[in-house]
């Protein structure tokens, strides 16, 4: 209701979040994919258009649908990420919830591999651009506010910590994405907000509530 009466505590900005994972073509009828639902991204873009921000939702294959009240930039690659998140800048803050495949495959091919050539294939493959780290360390132009995720399965705030500054965004919202606790691909997240002040751990919600919650946050630093 505030979004429709363009009021909420971040009308007037505009706000970039990625979400979902990244298809990578091995050619035309495969690709590489991770299991990424989309549904956190999606959830944290709903929680902001809801607070009055324009959203700029830029989103790989996801399962989850994305929510209303946001502009949707649907991209497949990490490198056609790349290029939607460049031409929505610039923005008041971005958010990085997207599930980018670290590699692709380099020189997919054009037409389909064959099973009857001689050999298995041989995939080689290529790091794909970190768009966070593009962002964050943007000389002119950079969002006021830059926000990654981190997906870990182990020592998650060490490696959270660490990739904070590696990347130089200014939060890293961290989780643990081991299979047991059920969260890649679920409704509940437990995730410590991890900013220039140390690491809070946020007891365990519902993806939605944590989207709000982060949302509220958002808000506050964006004054
Ligand atoms: N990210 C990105 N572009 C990439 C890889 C990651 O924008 N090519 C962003 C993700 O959206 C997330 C953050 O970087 O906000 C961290 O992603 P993660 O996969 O946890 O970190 P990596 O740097 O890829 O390190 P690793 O997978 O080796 O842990
Ligand atoms: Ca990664």
């Amino acid at each position: 209701i505030e979004s429709m009466l363009g009021q909420g505590p971040l009308s007037g900005r505009r706000v970039l979040v990625t979400s979902g994972p990244t298809h990578e073509p091995i050619d035309p009828v495969r690709y590489i994919a991770n299991r990424s639902s989309g549904a956190q991204g999606a959830a944290l873009a709903g929680a902001l258009a809801e607070l009055g921000a324009e959203v700029i939702f830029v989103t790989g294959p996801a399962t989850v649908p994305p929510p209303a009240g946001v502009r949707v930039v649907a991209v497949e690659s990490a490198r056609d990420m790349e290029q939607a998140v460049g031409a929505a800048l610039p923005v008041d803050a971005a958010v990085f919830a997207a599930a980018v495949a670290d590699w692709r495959v380099s020189g997919a091919a054009t037409r389909k591999i064959k099973k009857s050539r001689e050999g298995l294939p041989t995939l080689e493959l290529a790091e794909n651009p970190d768009i966070l780290a593009g962002v964050a360390q943007m000389q002119t132009g950079r969002p006021r506010l830059v926000v990654g995720f981190a997906a870990e399965t182990d020592d998650m705030v060490a490696h959270a910590t660490a990739k904070r500054a590696r990347k130089g965004c200014d939060w890293i919202v961290a989780n643990d994405v081991s299979t047991e606790t059920g969260i890649m691909g679920g409704t509940e997240n437990a995730v410590t907000l991890i900013t220039g002040e140390g690491a809070e751990s946020w007891p365990r919600m519902t993806k939605t509530e944590v989207a709000r919650r982060l949302a509220e946050r958002i808000a506050r630093a964006l004054g």
